[in-house]
This record gives structure tokens, C-alpha cells and sequence, in this order.
């Protein structure tokens, strides 16, 4: 009996810390819920991408600028941001999954602080990812849905997208 949960509490320990793959930099995932096809997804994507290369966007303030695509194919997309104030550099990537049987699509978007070492980023890796879907327009398409929370991303419950 003792041996039998002393597993099952190291299993759940062993998946908490899964969690945290890289302890040394701050990091943000999303999965996020579409009602529409994935290549529509990939397409809005890509394109915000793009159109906030410059600093341009930033003028008023905010992080909507600096991003730099680095791959994209049809079921993945690969991207830098760096951020206007701290210089401070971002990985993201999205990963699309279309569904099987509806033209819905799943998307998990990873954020990964190249820099700090320090578990503090205000939100910033959330914010990066966020900033795109809501610039995009895709958080206003039908069956949109976010989930994420504390765990695996880094104050996200806390995080101001105006600023970060
Ligand atoms: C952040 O990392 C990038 C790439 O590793 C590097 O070029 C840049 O100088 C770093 N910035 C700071 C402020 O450490
Ligand atoms: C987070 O916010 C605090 C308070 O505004 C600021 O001092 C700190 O530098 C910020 N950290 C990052 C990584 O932006
Ligand atoms: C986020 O920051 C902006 C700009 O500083 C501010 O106007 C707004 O009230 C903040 N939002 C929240 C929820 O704190």
C-alpha cells in the first residue's frame, strides 16, 4: 500500500516538474480553440507577423513591433519578438493542429524568454503570444477559446498586454 502511493505522489511530482521544462528562462504556453480551418489561422498569423516587423506600431507605445518570421510551412510557425524596451529576446512558435472531423483548428503557441534567467518577465512571454491573436483579429473568430494558466505560463493571470 505504501509503496502504491509513494508512486502515485511521485508520478504527480514528476508531472509538475515536467512542467517547467526550462527552469532557467521564463516561458509562456496557450492552446487556443479555432472554428475555422488552419490554414485561415496560419494565414492571420503569418501575416501580423509581417506587418509588425518595424517599430512603426510602437510609436504610442505597447510591444506590437519587433517581430521577425523565421519559418513558417503549413502546419507550423516559427518567429523571434524583441522587445522595444529591454531588448530582451522571445522565441515563439505555433504549432497548428486541424481537426478531423470539423474545419476547426487547435493551436499551441510556446513563448520562451532567450535572456533572463529571472522567473519574473510580467507577462511578457504571454503578451507576445496574446498580442499576435488579438492584433490578428483571430481572437474574434467563432469557437475562439484560450486555455492556459499559472503553471505553464509565466503571469499570465497578471500580465498587461498594452504594455508588454
Ligand atoms: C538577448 O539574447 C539575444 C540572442 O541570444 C542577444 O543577441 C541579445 O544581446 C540579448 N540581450 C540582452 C539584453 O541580454
Ligand atoms: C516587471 O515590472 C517591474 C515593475 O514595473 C519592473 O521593475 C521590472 O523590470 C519588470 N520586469 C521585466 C522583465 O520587464
Ligand atoms: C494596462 O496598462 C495601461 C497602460 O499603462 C493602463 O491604461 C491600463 O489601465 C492597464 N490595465 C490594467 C488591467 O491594469
Amino acid at each position: 500500500m505504501h509503496i502504491i502511493s509513494w508512486l502515485v505522489a511521485s508520478t504527480a511530482l514528476l508531472g509538475i516538474t515536467m512542467v517547467v521544462t526550462d527552469p532557467m528562462h521564463a516561458e509562456c504556453k496557450v492552446i487556443w480553440l479555432f472554428g475555422t480551418p488552419c490554414r485561415e489561422v496560419s494565414v492571420s498569423l503569418v501575416s501580423q507577423i509581417k506587418a509588425w516587423k518595424s517599430k512603426d506600431n510602437c510609436e504610442t507605445g505597447g510591444e506590437r513591433c519587433l517581430y521577425e518570421l523565421q519559418y513558417t510551412s503549413t502546419f507550423f510557425v516559427k518567429a523571434l519578438h524583441t522587445s522595444r524596451l529591454t531588448q530582451m529576446v522571445e522565441e515563439l512558435s505555433f504549432t497548428l493542429y486541424p481537426s478531423e472531423t470539423s474545419s476547426a483548428c487547435r493551436v499551441v503557441g510556446v513563448s520562451i524568454s532567450e535572456n533572463w534567467s529571472m522567473l519574473d518577465d510580467n507577462g511578457t512571454n504571454y503578451c507576445t503570444l496574446f498580442n499576435l491573436m488579438d492584433g490578428s483579429g483571430l481572437t474574434q473568430v467563432e469557437g475562439y477559446k484560450e486555455y492556459t494558466n499559472e503553471w505553464i505560463c509565466l503571469e499570465h493571470s497578471t500580465a498587461n498586454c498594452t504594455i508588454y
